[in-house]
């Protein structure tokens, strides 16, 4: 059987981070777990290079665009090789024969009337440079990310016609009760296919970075859309378009494509239509996890608290990383990273259970029977351990095909639990003395054999150290022994146990700065920029004066309703009423916190609306990598004291 696994095609603007590695981990466990059972397995990862975001970063870097996306793409490809990424292919979309292959997918559509030219209008943030369909205005006018006032932009476009896709689409999700997983994300995918499609812009003329069309449309003006781009990868990475095509045939449709929550729409709905209009068959589940936060706390470089995979990997091992973001957090929903509750995972998990189990039986088998172990006589004094197992494997797997990891691994660690009562019960020590060595060492047999069974299932997510185990107990991980010890349920041949070096080690204080490296190095070039005195754009004190910069009391405070930053204050200046002031700070200050404070306010501005709310002002703040600071007079000022 064919099993074809994607994760997203990552964006080149910045380095890796955990919500990336937490993909690419779930992608190559399936993949090595499929391998395994013998499936024949593809599995593609990559980088999403075009569009204007990254033009844009590779500006602000002072690099040309090509040469930026190089470097992040190396910087991708480089990490999952350090960490030992299963990947067969890693497509990058600036890829001349991704680029030759999306052209012609463009092209047939175009030829079946699904994509044709029009214009585009719409409501556009010049601030956010983003159009925003009227369902998502604040007041039907105001952009709902910054709050400024949208206006009409009309251009050229080609649309793809995926409102007429809207039933087809219906029809499959209610035929297709696991096309998305986990189930219960289904219905706000078809909730927002019900509230009707759209066609879809495909193409952009205000920027140049990305795929021109197929030259047989004769219109140079237009690059693709970055998601038909993107999307396509999945089918272009396999040869789609081109007289190479054999790995169509071999792995398309795909079984399984990994996304985050957030790009699950992407997947489920433009993605399905696309490949419909080119008649191929739709992919049998995408598969859409959660976010990771830090602490608690959502991750963003101006806060400073990203977690880099390499960074942890570095510091708490590899495989301790990727078993703990598999088994802490079920497929779906949200996760937290915090060093406290990784320690504990591997100290209670990896040290306690599977580590001493292993060491146990090294110890005992080292004393009772000079390192020899056969299984010859474990089904005479274990045979309700034996059945035990037996249930627990004949039904583990069964979480896998839901992506279910944290119910796999738990219920693999009943695994260990048998093994530990039944040291406990038979005693080996107890048993050498009188004289039962058959016994004695028969649960020691049945606990190497748990291990064996353990580690082979294991694999997927622990390669390196299940590799390590199964070579202490003399054998090998492939698919015979997969067949053999998990589906015949047999037991291990006689074999001579290997000492190995305790395999996880306890952690006692966290290992990890707090403050991640990357923002301390980000921090200090910020001063270094600073420290550069100021000799442009100069002005004199008449023109400073022209501003004029009042301290302020806010005496009332509230959320603006529906908006991520802002916040309405009313600030008394020392005039006859208060001033409103629409201040973008909520996400570093509470409405509360900021009563009865004072602040420095620009008084002179002219009066700007911001989601339809009249502004009066504008208040001082300060912004670096560690977030925002109000800047306020050092004693309290009576209210509209001049600053100067
Ligand atoms: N390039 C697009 C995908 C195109 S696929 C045809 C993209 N790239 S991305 O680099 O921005 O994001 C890649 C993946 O990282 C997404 O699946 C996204 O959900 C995931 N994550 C980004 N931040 C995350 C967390 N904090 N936690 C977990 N995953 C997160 O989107």
């Amino acid at each position: 059987m064919s099993y074809y696994i994607t994760t997203p095609i990552y964006y080149v603007n910045g380095e890796a981070h955990i919500g990336h590695a937490y993909t690419t981990f779930i992608a190559d466990a399936l993949a090595r777990y499929n391998r395994l059972i013998g499936n024949d397995t593809f599995f593609l990862t990559g980088t999403d290079e075009h569009g204007q975001k990254i033009e844009e970063s590779a500006k602000r870097n002072g690099k040309s665009t090509r040469e930026f996306a190089d470097e992040i793409s190396a910087t991708f490809k480089n990490l999952w090789d350090e960490f030992d990424i299963s990947y067969d292919y890693f497509i990058r979309t600036t890829d001349a024969n991704h680029q030759q292959s999306v052209q012609k997918a463009f092209e047939t559509m175009y030829a079946k009337g699904d994509i044709y030219k029009d214009f585009y209008e719409g409501h556009y943030c010049v601030s956010c440079e983003t159009f925003f369909p009227e369902t998502q205005l604040v007041d039907g006018e105001f952009c709902p990310d910054c709050g400024r006032a949208t206006s009409i932009v009309k251009e050229e476009s080609y649309f793809f016609r995926l409102s007429n896709y809207e039933q087809r689409l219906l029809e499959y999700y209610e035929a297709h009760d696991d096309f998305i997983l986990p189930r219960s994300r289904k219905n706000e995918v078809v909730n927002f296919v019900k509230s009707g499609l759209n066609d879809l812009s495909v193409t952009r003329t205000s920027f140049t970075w990305g795929v021109t069309l197929p030259q047989s449309l004769h219109d140079d003006k237009h690059v693709m859309y970055v998601w038909l781009d993107a999307l396509l990868n999945y089918i272009t990475a396999l040869g789609y378009g081109s007289e190479h095509d054999e790995k169509m045939q071999r792995y398309w449709p795909a079984t399984m494509h990994l996304v985050g929550k957030d790009i699950l729409r992407f997947h489920a709905i433009f993605w399905p239509a696309f490949l419909m209009s080119l008649e191929l068959p739709l992919p049998k589940h995408i598969g859409a996890h959660g976010w990771w936060t830090r602490d608690g706390e959502k991750m963003s470089k101006s806060k400073g608290n990203v977690v880099f995979p390499k960074e942890v990997a570095e510091h708490y091992g590899l495989e301790n990383f990727r078993y703990f973001m598999l088994r802490e957090v079920p497929f779906g929903q949200d996760g937290d990273f915090s060093q406290r509750a990784f320690i504990d995972r591997i100290n209670s998990d990896l040290s306690n259970d599977l580590g001493n189990l292993l060491n146990r039986i090294i110890g005992m088998s080292g004393k009772y029977s000079d390192f020899h172990i056969e299984s010859v006589h474990v089904s005479t004094y274990h045979a309700k351990e034996l059945q035990a197992i037996d249930a627990i494997l004949e039904t583990v797997e069964n979480h896998l095909e839901n992506i279910q990891f944290h119910r796999f691994l738990e219920e693999l660690w009943k695994l260990f639990t048998i093994g530990n009562r039944a040291i406990e019960e038979h005693a080996p020590w107890v048993k050498i003395k009188e004289g039962k060595t058959d016994e004695a060492l028969a649960t020691v047999a049945l606990v190497a054999n748990i291990l064996a069974k353990a580690s082979v299932l294991l694999h997927a997510v622990m390669p390196k150290t299940t590799a390590t185990i199964a070579d202490a107990l003399g054998f090998e991980i492939t698919t015979q022994t997969y067949e053999r010890l998990i589906k015949a349920c047999q037991l291990l041949e006689p074999f001579v146990i290997k000492k190995v070096p305790p395999l996880f080690p306890r952690i006692d204080e966290p290992l990890m700065p707090e403050a991640p490296k990357a923002m301390v190095e980000a921090d200090t070039k910020h001063e270094e920029k600073n420290n550069e005195p100021e000799t442009d754009n100069l002005i004199t004190i008449d023109q400073f004066f022209q501003t004029s910069l009042k301290v302020g009391t806010v005496v009332e405070a509230q959320e603006v309703p529906k908006s991520k930053k802002l916040l309405q204050l009313q600030v008394d200046v020392g005039e006859s009423r208060p001033r409103q002031v629409i201040a973008g700070i909520k996400e570093f200050y509470s409405a509360q916190s900021l009563l009865n404070t004072q602040v420095c306010v620009v008084a002179n501005l002219k009066p700007a609306k911001l989601m339809g709310m009249l502004s009066e002002g504008m208040l001082l703040a300060a912004k670096d990598n560690d977030g925002l600071a109000l800047i306020r007079p050092e004693k309290p000022k009576a209210a509209g004291t001049p600053i100067g």
